[in-house]
């Protein structure tokens, strides 16, 4: 799945959009089961909570792809890519396919959502409230579920396309070949909507 050897790459994911994924990776697994020990748990949540603001701004400040003007689509669209996936003829996209904007966006709300409920939970107004707790519970491993659903999103693409994308997203780059053929998908049927890259 990596790119044949002497392969044409192009730029697709900035130092930022990296450090930021693989950063939040970590502090998120660790944050996620240290909810006994909170004085880890805490300050690393409110790591998490910075760069989540800093990604946010870099999403109209940054690289191409890194903005969310080239991955956020409409409804529509989101419905359309999920309709040719679900037929083995989804197109291939550089940055994010609309599915994976989409599921990007929603994970951004609700690890900004999680944390401020954590927040809530240890201020004296909700300490001894027990439906914040349940939200804060709830809402963390709902956040957990749509990283399952993100990680086998990414593998699904990956052999779809037959392009290693976490190796993407470690060295920031992808094949260029499909891009110069149109941008098209590597399977055997070629999705007809939205721009390929
Ligand atoms: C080990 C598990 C994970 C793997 C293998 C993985 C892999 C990836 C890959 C390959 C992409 C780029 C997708 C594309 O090509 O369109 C991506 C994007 C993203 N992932 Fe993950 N991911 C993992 C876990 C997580 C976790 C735990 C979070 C959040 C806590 C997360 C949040 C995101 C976000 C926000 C993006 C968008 C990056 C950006 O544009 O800044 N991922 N992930
Ligand atoms: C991405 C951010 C966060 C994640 C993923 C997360 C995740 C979790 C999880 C999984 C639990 C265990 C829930 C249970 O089984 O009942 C928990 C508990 C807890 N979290 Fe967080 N948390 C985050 C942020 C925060 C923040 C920012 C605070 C406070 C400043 C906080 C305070 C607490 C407290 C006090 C508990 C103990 C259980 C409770 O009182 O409900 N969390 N968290």
């Amino acid at each position: 799945m990596a790119p044949a050897q002497g392969a044409r790459t192009v730029p697709v994911w900035d130092r930022f959009v990296r450090v930021f994924h693989w950063t939040t990776v970590g502090l998120f697994a660790i944050v996620f089961v240290t909810d006994r020990v909170q004085w880890i748990h805490q300050p690393l949540a409110y790591v998490i909570l910075v760069l989540v603001l800093a990604r946010i701004v870099w999403g109209f400040v940054g690289s191409r792809h890194a903005r969310f003007a080239d991955f956020v689509h409409r409804p529509r669209t989101v419905r359309a890519y999920l309709e040719d996936l679900r037929h083995g003829r989804a197109r291939r996209y550089l940055g994010h396919n609309p599915a994976g904007g989409a599921m990007v966006v929603a994970i951004l709300f609700m690890l900004v959502f999680v944390t401020a409920s954590g927040w809530l939970c240890v201020t004296p107004e909700f300490l001894h409230v027990e439906w914040m707790h349940h939200v804060h519970h709830i809402s963390a491993h709902l956040l957990l579920l749509m990283i399952f659903a993100h990680v086998a999103g990414v593998l699904w693409s990956s052999v779809l396309h037959r392009e290693n994308l976490v190796r993407a997203m470690i060295t920031g780059r992808k094949s260029a070949q499909l891009e110069a053929e149109g941008g098209t998908t590597a399977g055997p049927g070629v999705g007809a909507r939205g721009p390929a890259v």
